[in-house]
């Protein structure tokens, strides 16, 4: 059959008959919501590009996990700001750092609340890059360990799970086994397998201080020209021991998400991130777009890609509209 006796136009004509052939659905399960936590008390501090979202003590982030339980949102991540940094990150793999510290609050309040850490260099070395620095080199093998101490760490103070996200070769592997050999072989790990070296992480690197001090990521994080080897990562991070691999920047890379997603049988997570935030948002208060319209959609393509749920800065807002 074929037009006119076919009519697509028919199963649009009102919002019941929209609602019963609708193929992709959000829902408050599929947010995490990513935290910055740094030192002191009382201290709110905003982010200026992205707009609704702060620096927050760990007094005011027991106050967000609070509101985020109540409407319903799973879990949030955590990155920390830490009170000093140095040449080897040191603070990242403390037990007395911003990030243990803020998970133990955290689950002193609500013990059942889903905290993810992020396990990765770049907020707490001086020189921000996500690995040992040895002249100009971004060194793979040493950082290792210090990414296994850190995730163990984290998973001491009481993490439901860990996100290493700094792109060395053999990290997921190397927290596993930190992970199994320490008594927390049931603490799974998020993978940030194909993560590129993106524009989009700009507001976030203001929301951290982590921006580098010299060069680029590109030497670990991947080249955004490249979907094959988005699917190497991906393999090569399951066999490692992966839970759950994650595709970062979520919009522009959809047609990766949906690649991994129909190549393997894992939970795939998306990161809509800062920059990705920060443009709706942007947009939205020059007058130029409608922000909670534009922010849906936004997620519910992330989701039609693929993605079985999204860290995103929206999961409150989102949530309230749901
Ligand atoms: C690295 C990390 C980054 C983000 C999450 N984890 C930044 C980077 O690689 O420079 C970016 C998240 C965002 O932009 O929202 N620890």
């Amino acid at each position: 059959m074929n037009f006119p006796q076919l009519r697509l136009r028919r199963l649009r004509k009102n919002e019941r008959i929209r609602r019963l052939v609708r193929e992709t659905s959000l829902s408050v399960d599929d947010f995490i919501y990513p935290l910055f936590v740094r030192p002191g008390k009382g201290v709110k501090i905003p982010i200026s590009s992205m707009v609704g979202q702060f620096q927050l003590s760990i007094d005011h982030i027991i106050e967000e996990v609070e509101e985020a339980d109540v409407l319903g949102i799973p879990g949030v991540i955590l990155f920390g700001i830490p009170e000093r940094k140095d040449e080897m990150g040191s603070e990242a793999y403390s037990d007395d750092g911003i990030i243990q510290r803020a998970v133990r609050a955290i689950k002193e309040e609500s013990p059942d609340f889903l905290v993810i850490t992020d396990v990765c260099l770049c907020e707490y070395t001086s020189h921000g890059h996500c690995g040992v620095v040895e002249g100009d080199q971004i060194l793979n093998d040493p950082t290792l360990e210090l990414l296994a101490k850190q995730a163990l760490s984290h998973a001491r103070a009481g993490a439901d799970m860990v996100a290493p996200s700094d792109m060395m070769d053999g990290r997921v592997a190397a927290v596993r086994k930190a992970l199994d050999e320490n008594g927390y072989s049931e603490t799974p790990i998020l993978a940030y397998s194909a993560k590129f070296a993106s524009s989009f992480y700009g507001p976030f690197r203001e929301a951290v201080e982590s921006a580098p001090q010299f060069g680029d990521r590109k030497s670990y994080q991947m080249d955004f020209a490249n979907a094959h080897e988005a699917l190497r990562e991906v393999r090569l991070d399951i066999q490692e021991g992966a839970d759950i691999v994650m595709v970062k920047p979520a919009l522009p890379y959809l047609d990766v998400i949906s690649r991994v997603k129909d190549e393997f049988d894992i939970p795939v997570a998306a990161y809509n991130v800062s920059g990705e935030y920060a443009m709706i948002k942007a947009a939205a208060h020059l007058g130029w777009i409608d922000g909670e319209r534009a922010m849906m959609e936004s997620l519910l393509s992330i989701k039609r890609a693929g993605a079985d749920f999204i860290l995103t800065y929206f999961a409150k807002e989102a949530a309230k509209r749901l």
